[in-house]
């Protein structure tokens, strides 16, 4: 795999249980979306099925929380360059703390959508059969139950030392406005953001690579198919001269990279996830 394919890093992760309450929730916004659901084409899954999801800013868009590439470059208000890069955080990591704080804050008071309980939902059928990859940052997977997953692209409420001293990922939920209140890592260094920034690593590629390479359902959910290496995913998953999978994609719009999938479903992800899966 080549070294740019990578750019842009990964952690280990334990996820929760899920409780009485999620599941509750899940359920009532399920069934909130499945009667506009009988007439769409449906995902069949059999027994012997791996299913690899990648999901991306859309799935959450549906919460509350913005995608990336609908506001002229710029992220709520920021340029990419300057919160989302190594050379941003050197510049000025005030500024960059104080773009992770307001995501932290508006992550927080967002929801799952039907979408995220669908994928855990099915993830409760299949168990080890869904593997489930996310670039996003905010944790609804795992509030709408999401177990078997990983984070390629880093997560919001984590902080690391800046100096890749050694010291472990902690998990952070507070907000820093000012440079004196960035807390420091116990070598002196700064704590930065636990985010992969552009021109970083994506996190946990080799089993991110397994899980393609055996996989025999792709599936794409809400991401604009502009960044590498996740828009490669489904190139990976057709070169297999052996089995390529089947590859699907589910948003509002067509990707970049769409006619590399077996078949485009468009509509909002918490309307068309629930009630995709035809389980045979
Ligand atoms: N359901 C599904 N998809 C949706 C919805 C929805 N309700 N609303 C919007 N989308 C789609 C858009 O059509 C778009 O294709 O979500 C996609 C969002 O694209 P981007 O904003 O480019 O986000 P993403 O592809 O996740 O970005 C990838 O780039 O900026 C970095 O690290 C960041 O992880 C991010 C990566
Ligand atoms: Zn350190």
């Amino acid at each position: 795999m080549a070294r740019q394919e990578l750019l842009r890093s990964v952690f280990d992760q334990s996820l929760p249980r899920r409780s009485a309450s999620q599941r509750k929730l899940r359920s009532e916004a399920m069934s909130r979306h499945l009667i506009s659901n009988v007439s769409q084409d449906r995902v069949k899954i059999n027994a012997r099925d791996r299913v690899f999801v990648l999901t991306g800013a859309g799935i959450s868009a549906e919460s509350g929380l913005k995608t990336f590439r609908d506001g002229n470059g710029l992220w709520a208000g920021y340029r990419v360059e300057t919160v989302a890069t190594p050379e941003g955080w050197d510049a000025n990591p005030e500024l960059v703390w104080q773009f992770y704080s307001e995501r932290r804050r508006e992550s927080q008071a967002s929801h799952p959508n039907a979408a995220h309980y669908a994928l855990a939902e099915l993830e409760d059928k299949i168990g080890d059969h869904l593997f489930l990859c996310t670039q996003n940052v905010d944790d609804l997977h795992e509030r709408g139950g999401s177990r078997n997953m990983v984070h390629m692209h880093g997560e919001l409420f984590k902080s690391r030392c800046e100096a890749d001293c050694g010291a472990p990922v902690i998990e952070d939920r507070n907000g820093y406005r000012s440079l004196c209140e960035i807390p420091l890592c116990a070598c002196g260094a700064r704590l930065r953001p636990h985010i992969v920034w552009f021109g970083e690593i994506p996190l946990q590629m080799a089993r991110i690579q397994h899980e393609i390479d055996c996989c025999s359902i792709l599936l794409v959910v809400g991401t604009s198919g502009a960044v590498h290496p996740a828009a490669s995913f489904v190139h990976w998953a057709n070169m297999r001269a052996a089995s390529p999978a089947r590859t699907y994609y589910v948003g509002p719009e067509k990707p970049l990279n769409a006619n590399a999938f077996t078949q485009i479903i468009l509509g909002k992800a918490g309307e068309k996830l629930p009630g995709l899966f035809n389980l045979l």
